[in-house]
């Protein structure tokens, strides 16, 4: 195992560095910049059991410490996902994915992963019951421990792949939500989702978004992830994937020692496409500054001592 390496329930990455969901497509435009194989994984849009045109513009609002968005899960649904996108990617990436899945209702996110079970090259399903950005479904599901739970349950009973539960910051207290999904059955989490935000235009008196609010994320969220990794690692057993805001190796770093077993990274690629390039190409230095001699080791350093 290289000094990068990280395992997720038994899979090993070459390194912790993973585009996140909505913000890297399916890798394609992605692979026409540099070589994607350089990374962990990446994490594709979230797909739902049904293709979705998501929210009339405008959808994106900027911010001086990262962007509001409110695209309201577009995507071309899960059939055409196994059909087109999965062995399109086979021809530029090899290695497996982690299928982000969106759903509106308990029996449409079991459907979807149903459907993603039988696909050689997911390696995670992670179940996305965080999106802020869409009515009856998405937040919805992840604000509530019972809810949470009935996810969790009904995607482990049609599915072998380890199941990671994407989970909401939106919440009072997040500790409780990570527990109920690791009882029901969850192999690992996702943390965190955006923030809602929003933003008003003073020229016109309106918001800018045309869906009001939207999801908060980059640089200016990456304390808050700091701190809700950390707490959800003291309270669960099971990996956690962490995300927001992370822009260098050193904040990748810092969120394994916070719990992160690997590490999304987000707005960054909207910003630098070659963002995750450079992290990944980094790290080894970051290490050396840190005296880290294996990366995996480092999980959760935080908490000891
Ligand atoms: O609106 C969106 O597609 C965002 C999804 C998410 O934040 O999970």
């Amino acid at each position: 195992m290289g000094r990068t390496a990280v395992t997720l329930s038994g899979w090993e990455l070459d390194n912790p560095v993973i585009p996140a969901s909505g913000t890297f497509g399916y890798g394609k435009e992605f692979a026409e910049a540099y070589d994607i194989n350089c990374l962990g994984t990446f994490s594709f849009k979230g797909t739902t059991l049904k293709p979705r045109f998501g929210n009339p513009t405008p959808r994106i609002a900027e911010c001086g410490a990262g962007l509001i968005n409110s695209v309201g899960l577009q995507n071309p649904g899960v059939d055409h996902v196994l059909a087109v996108e999965l062995p399109e990617l086979a021809g530029f990436f090899h290695k497996k994915v982690i299928a982000n899945v969106g759903g509106f209702s308990v029996e449409e996110y079991a459907e979807a992963c149903r459907r993603l079970d039988g696909a050689e090259q997911v390696g995670i399903l992670e179940v996305n019951i965080s999106c802020p950005n869409v009515d009856h479904g998405g937040m919805s599901f992840g604000v509530s421990p019972e809810a949470a739970a009935q996810v969790t349950r009904a995607v482990k009973a049609v599915t072998t792949k380890p199941v990671y539960i994407k989970l909401s910051p939106n919440v009072t207290d997040i500790v409780p939500i990570a527990r109920a999904c690791q009882e029901a059955g969850a192999d690992g989490l996702s943390l965190i989702n955006t923030l809602m935000g929003m933003r008003i235009d003073p020229r016109t008196r309106r918001p800018v978004i045309a869906n009001r609010m939207g999801g908060y994320s980059g640089a200016g969220i990456f304390p808050v992830a700091v701190r809700m990794v950390y707490q959800v690692y003291e309270a669960v057993s099971i990996p956690i994937i962490g995300m927001g805001g992370v822009q260098t190796a050193e904040e990748v770093i810092e969120m394994m020692l916070a719990g992160a077993a690997a590490v999304q990274v987000g707005t960054a690629n909207l910003i630098d496409p070659w963002a995750c390039k450079g992290i990944i190409e980094e790290l080894p230095r970051a290490m050396d500054r840190y005296g880290i001699e294996s990366l995996q080791k480092i999980t959760g350093g935080a908490h000891h001592g």
